[in-house]
């Protein structure tokens, strides 16, 4: 018998199968399978005598955080203090946002006073330095590396170790041991795992640019995000300039932090005062338009939320939602239904968060109701009202967290009206308590804010 046994694995989730098939029995794709060479797991090698003791907590020696920082706050904040030596970052989002741009940029501050290699599998050094040259970086001691093969990666670290590597983008890098194409997910896989064995030896820092394929995931789903140390996200919507930068784990800091940037001529700007930003082409006293105010990590967002109700011309009503969860637009509107004798069959419903941000808060649940009923009835809400709390299935108000932050970041961006869940507002302290409006359900939100019993 050959002992190269072949496997058919689905690019999308990953799945094994020892037969082709023409679609993946796991995530459902189509045309998903590709032919590989099982790689041969390493016995349980090590002997008794070269496996390293477990060591006492007490007896292990503390080496101080030094973390590399870019001297980009957001940057920074995000990857949770800086880079740590030794680790591996993925920068993963949609093809053209911005991910080559802001690491270029972060990696030039790097290398103010560091050794760092940026290797690019996607551009040449002559593209590399235009792009220099348009967003006026200056780095004597960057690197540009224009490779996509592992082996000449590991070589030229070997070499002269640099303190910090660039890999842009891992979906461009091969191995020569796998005879794959650049791109399937074991290549990504295995070059991933060479990277960060390479990492932790030589203690240098890694940043790994991954885009993200049509069905929202890394390389296939999310294969490299449990490899990885830390994995942030660049999201925003191409048509808009923000750009928010999002932590989902993090083995060297807190997660859901965010970091807010805006797409310049000279490349991705920090954002000190976001609301201000997103609240700019804000038009008053139109219903259907209310101010939501979402916490990402710690951070408060105003974002103006825009529904619109109107009568369809199809058999089936549309629901377009852009920004916020479709499902939870679906939810809000049957509980409008059911429980305020809304009628939204007849109608069509979209809803959209200016910006080209993206909510994930169920906080901004009574901001979207409120929206909608203002656009049902066609009734304006006070343009100084911002509004946060979670809805419920039976119609009530639930308390959210962040209370005093969202009033602080509302108070700072000069509104004055605040509606929000009544648990929340029994617990604000008097200064910032403003004109705070405590609702417990959606009833008392149609009574208070649109004066209907
Ligand atoms: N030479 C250029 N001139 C002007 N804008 C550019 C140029 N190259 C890229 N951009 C803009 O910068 C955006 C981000 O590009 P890039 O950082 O390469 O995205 P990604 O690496 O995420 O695919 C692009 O969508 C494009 O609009
Ligand atoms: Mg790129």
């Amino acid at each position: 018998m050959s002992n190269k046994k072949t496997i058919f694995r689905c690019q999308q989730c990953g799945y094994v199968s020892p037969k082709w098939l023409g679609r993946c029995p796991d995530c459902q794709s189509w045309q998903g399978l590709v032919e590989e060479m099982a790689i041969k797991k390493s016995s349980r090698g090590a002997s008794l005598s070269s496996r390293a003791q477990p060591l006492a907590l007490a007896d292990i020696p503390f080496e101080s955080e030094d973390r590399l920082q870019s001297g980009i706050g957001e940057w920074d904040r995000v990857l949770g203090g800086g880079l740590m030596p030794g680790s591996i970052v993925l920068l993963a989002g949609d093809p053209g946002i911005g991910k080559s741009t802001l690491l270029l940029q972060a990696m030039a501050q790097l290398a103010q006073t560091r050794r760092v290699l940026y290797v690019s599998g996607e551009e040449s050094p002559q593209q590399l330095k235009l792009r220099a040259l348009r967003l006026k970086i200056e780095a004597p001691n960057l690197y540009i590396f224009s490779e996509n093969s592992l082996e000449a990666l590991l070589e030229v670290i070997e070499e002269k170790p640099p303190e910090i590597v660039a890999v842009d983008s891992i979906q461009t890098f091969h191995s020569r041991q796998l005879d794959l194409a650049p791109g399937s997910i074991t290549q990504v896989r295995e070059c991933t795992a060479r990277l960060m064995r390479e990492a932790k030896e030589r203690n240098i820092g890694i940043f790994l640019i991954g885009h993200v394929t049509k069905e929202g995931s890394i390389a296939g789903p999310r294969a490299l995000e449990h490899l990885v140390d830390t994995v942030i996200y660049l999201e925003g919507d191409r048509t808009h300039t923000f750009r928010l930068l999002r932590a989902v784990k993090n083995r060297y800091g807190s997660t859901n932090e965010v970091g807010v940037f805006e797409m310049k001529e000279l490349g991705l700007e920090e954002v000190p005062n976001p609301s201000q930003l997103l609240l700019a082409e804000r038009p008053k006293g139109v219903a259907g338009s209310v101010v939501a105010c979402s916490v990402e990590g710690t951070r408060p967002l105003l974002v103006e939320l825009q529904a619109l109700v109107s009568t369809t011309g199809w058999m089936q009503p549309r629901r377009t939602s852009m920004g916020v969860d479709s499902n939870r637009l679906s939810l809000l509107l049957a509980v409008l239904e059911k429980k305020l004798g809304f009628n939204f069959a007849q109608h069509d419903v979209f809803v959209n968060v200016a910006g080209g941000v993206r909510l994930l808060e169920p906080a901004v649940d009574l901001a979207m109701t409120t929206a909608l009923v203002s656009t049902y009835l066609d009734r304006p809400v006070p343009p100084d009202l911002v509004i946060w709390g979670e809805v419920g299935l039976a119609g009530e108000v639930r308390g959210v967290g962040h209370t005093a932050i969202r009033a602080m970041e509302a108070s700072k961006m000069g509104f004055s009206k605040y509606l929000m869940p009544k648990s929340n507002a029994d617990r604000l302290s008097q200064e910032l308590a403003g004109d705070c409006i405590g609702v417990r359900s959606l009833q008392e939100v149609l009574e208070i804010v649109f004066n209907k019993g």
